[in-house]
């Protein structure tokens, strides 16, 4: 039986319910698989014994609230042991592209402060290059055109995400057409155009596990 590519979400994310057990302060990621995530969550033994999670946008904290998981600020509880998110895309070598759903720089944050970063992905979101998929950028407000510009001398077509603002109050140039063969040095040469809040390459601090679903089974990488 072939499954559908939300059911290959909520299979992946039950494969992660692994990885927060015994984890008193869970890192939280943003999107439909992570929504899954936290509906089976809503439903196990070991719910109680999470202390509190740590968000990455608005929409991941009200629906952890809602299960009765509380929400903690970064600031307080320091590094974390486990960080689970999803992708739009991801490598062999773990390299990932985010911000599909605009919670990028908080994903950014969360993954960089913890010592795990586990990957939940259906197998249409493995790649061998990314880029196919259009690189969110998100910018302040008053650097959109002046980035965009630059966006444009690297090969890349960014297109503004129209009627959206980030929880950090930015927009986001969404890029076409890059073809991302060394990740590292395009989220180091983006990051450092001025006006760029953050750049959705994941690939100086990529995922340190990568959960698959593909149906028949879960690949772990
Ligand atoms: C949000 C993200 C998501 O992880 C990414 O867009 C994947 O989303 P989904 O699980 O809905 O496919 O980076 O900013």
């Amino acid at each position: 039986m072939t499954l559908t590519q939300d059911e290959l979400k909520k299979q992946v994310a039950q494969a992660a319910l692994g990885y927060l057990k015994n984890v008193p302060i869970i890192g939280m990621g943003t999107g439909s698989t992570v929504t899954h995530l936290i509906n089976l969550l809503a439903d196990c033994d070991f719910k109680r014994d999470i202390e509190g999670a740590v968000s990455s946008s608005i929409k991941t904290t009200e629906h952890l609230k809602s299960i009765g998981i509380p929400v903690l600020e970064l600031n307080q509880t320091g590094s974390l042991e486990v960080y689970v998110d999803g992708a739009d895309e991801v490598t062999p070598h773990k390299k990932m592209l985010k911000g599909g759903g605009g919670a990028l720089t908080r994903e950014k944050i969360i993954g960089g402060a913890s010592k795990t970063f586990v990957c939940i992905v259906d197998s249409s979101k493995c790649v061998d290059v990314l880029g196919k998929y259009p690189l969110p950028v998100e910018v302040l407000p008053l650097a959109r055109s002046f980035v965009a510009r630059e966006l444009v001398k690297l090969g890349g077509q960014p297109v503004l995400r129209e009627n959206f603002i980030s929880d950090n109050g930015c927009e986001i140039l969404d890029v076409h057409n890059l073809n991302i063969l060394d990740p590292v040095a395009m989220e180091q040469t983006i990051n450092n155009i001025p006006g760029v809040l953050t750049v959705g390459l994941f690939a100086m601090r990529g995922a340190d596990i990568v959960l698959v679903g593909k149906g028949s089974e879960v690949i772990t990488y």
